[in-house]
This record gives C-alpha cells, structure tokens and sequence, in this order.
C-alpha cells in the first residue's frame, strides 16, 4: 500500500516536471522565500500544488482524514516559518506518506510552493489596518499620482504593474516597503536600459525582452524599439525603480490609506 502510493507519487513528478518553467536558483535559502513571492510565484505554486499535492491535501488544502494529510491553511504542526515549509516539502516527513519532492525539482519552484501555503495562512479578513482604503483611493488617483503609471481594473498607466490584484499576494508591510524603498526589488521587467543604436541615438526604456541576439525596450511614450545586439553601440542597465521613493513625500498616516487601498485590492469576493 505504501509502495503503491510512492510509485503513483513518483509517476506524478515527472509528468508535472516537464511542464514546469524554471526560474533562477536563489543564492541562500534564507533569500530564497522573499525572491518568490509575487503574484506569479504564488499562482505557479497553486498549480504544482493542484497537480503534486492536492490528492492528499485537498484541492482546497484544508486536509483529508483519509489520507491523514493535514490541513494547510492555519497554524502548522512541523514548521512556524517558510523555510520550516521549505525543508518539508524537500525532504518530506520520515515514516509517513508525506514524501520529499522530486531531487531534481529546482529550489525556486520549491519555494514558489512555499508561498502557495504561505499565502493561505494569511486570512486578510483578520488583518486590522490603521489607514482608510478610501482616502488611500483618493490619494492613488490626485495627489499621490499613482494612476499615471499603476492600471487598477482598467484605468491608468502603463509605466508600472497593474495593481489590481496587488492586495492577494502582497502583504501590508510588503506594501509599504514598495512605496516607500521602491529600489529595493525590482523585477528585471522594470529594469531601465540605456540603447545607443546603429543610428548614434541614445533611447531608454523598459526592459520588455531581451534573449542573446535581441533586446526590446519601451520608451515612455510607449513606442517599443527593438535592436540587434551585435548592432548595438552600448547598453546600460539601470536596476533602480523608477518610481518615486513617497517616504517624506507624504505623511505616514497617508501612507498608511495608501496601504489600506492597495491591500483592499483583490479578486472581487476575496
Ligand atoms: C501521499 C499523500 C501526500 C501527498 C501527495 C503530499 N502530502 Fe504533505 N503530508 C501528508 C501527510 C500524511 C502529512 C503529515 C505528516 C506527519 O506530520 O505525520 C503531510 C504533511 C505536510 C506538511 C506539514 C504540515 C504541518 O502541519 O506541519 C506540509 C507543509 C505538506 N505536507 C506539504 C505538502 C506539499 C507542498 C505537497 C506537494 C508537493 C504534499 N504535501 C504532498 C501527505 C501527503
Ligand atoms: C513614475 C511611475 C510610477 C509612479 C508615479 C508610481 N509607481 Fe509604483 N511602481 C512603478 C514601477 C516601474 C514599479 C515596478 C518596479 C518596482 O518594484 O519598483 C512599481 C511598483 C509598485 C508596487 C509594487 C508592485 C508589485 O507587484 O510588487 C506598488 C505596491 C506600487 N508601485 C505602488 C505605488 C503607489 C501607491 C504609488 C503612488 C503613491 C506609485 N506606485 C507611484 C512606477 C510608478
């Protein structure tokens, strides 16, 4: 019996591997959990679970009694921390049928599971925030300026993430670093090159695609330019945001409605 459901486990991995995209490997497991957790790792992470970990766990992950797999949604027994999360499910729990992950399964996509369970446990209905989402709307479309370059539900810029699900993946504190230290983490997506062409013009824009031949930008008018590399006359990269740091900018308790708004941001009903 037991045998059976490690083979039927086995057989699983490698169908799901094939289909798995890979992402850098981290450079330190205490690193790892925070460069894994936007919207796209945790949804990555929803699927290698309903694939890998749902037939015992639960669609839902809230647990079987029948195949004795816990729930995943509140407190844990076996780990209080995502690297805790993260060394069960590479390693597995010895004598149960909680078994490791596949070796070959690259960390990243280890830890994008991790932030699929992490962002279960956080029931935003019990979080209790100090600012007013309302005025935090008021401040995103006037005074703040957020909407000349952030898209919520189909109004506003394109020179920064949509944020219209912001809310679902992303934690208050997490929010209020965005806004306040915006150079902190920034997805090669929003990186800023510097493109002196063929022609001698220098053209700067967002990074939209870049592959050993090739590199697209798109400038702040939203015109895309795309160049050849062995055209190319320099190329700089800048990684800082290039969004505005609102810490002084505003006082706290505005950004505190400016954490409020953004977290009310989510899938209608959630
Ligand atoms: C064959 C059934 C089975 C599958 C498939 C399975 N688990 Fe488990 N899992 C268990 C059981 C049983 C336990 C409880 C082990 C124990 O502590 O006795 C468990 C425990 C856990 C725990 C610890 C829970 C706690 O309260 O500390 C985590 C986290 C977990 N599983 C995650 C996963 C993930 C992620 C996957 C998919 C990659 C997965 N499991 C696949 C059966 C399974
Ligand atoms: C000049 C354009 C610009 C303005 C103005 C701007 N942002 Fe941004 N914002 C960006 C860019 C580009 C990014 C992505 C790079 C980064 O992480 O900083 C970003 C990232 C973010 C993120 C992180 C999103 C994620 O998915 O992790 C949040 C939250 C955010 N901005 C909120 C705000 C708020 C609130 C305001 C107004 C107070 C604002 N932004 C004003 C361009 C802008």
């Amino acid at each position: 019996m037991h045998l059976q459901a490690s083979i039927l486990w086995k057989g699983l991995f490698s169908i799901g591997a094939l289909s798995l995209i890979l992402v850098g490997l981290p450079s330190s497991a205490e690193d790892a959990g925070t460069l894994y957790n936007t919207t796209y790792d945790v949804l990555q992470g929803e699927r290698y679970f309903e694939r890998q970990c749902s037939r015992c766990h639960g669609f839902d992950a809230k647990g079987n009694d029948e195949t004795g797999a816990p729930d995943l949604t509140g407190r844990l027994s076996r780990a209080n921390n995502p690297v805790g999360i993260f060394n069960i499910v590479r390693n597995g729990v010895p004598n149960t049928a909680m078994l490791p992950v596949d070796a070959d399964l690259p960390d990243a996509q280890v830890w994008q599971v991790v932030s699929y369970i992490e962002s279960l446990r956080y029931d935003p209905a019990s979080v209790e925030l100090d600012g007013n989402p309302d005025a935090g709307l008021a401040l995103f479309l006037n005074n703040g300026d957020c909407a000349s370059c952030h898209m919520v539900n189909g109004q506003g810029g394109r020179l920064g993430p949509d944020l219209s699900r912001v809310g679902e993946s992303t934690r208050p504190e997490d929010l209020m670093t965005a806004i306040t230290n915006p150079h902190e983490d920034v997805a090669p997506r929003w990186w800023t090159l510097e493109i002196t062409g063929p022609d001698g013009v220098t053209r700067s824009g967002f990074r939209m695609g870049e592959d050993s031949f090739s590199v697209r930008i798109m400038d702040n008018d939203s015109n895309l330019w795309s160049y050849q590399k062995n055209n190319i006359d320099s190329i700089e990269r800048i990684e800082r945001s290039t969004m505005p740091s609102y810490d002084g900018a505003m006082s706290e308790s505005e950004l505190d409605d400016l954490v409020a708004y953004l977290f009310s941001l989510r899938r209608e009903g959630n």
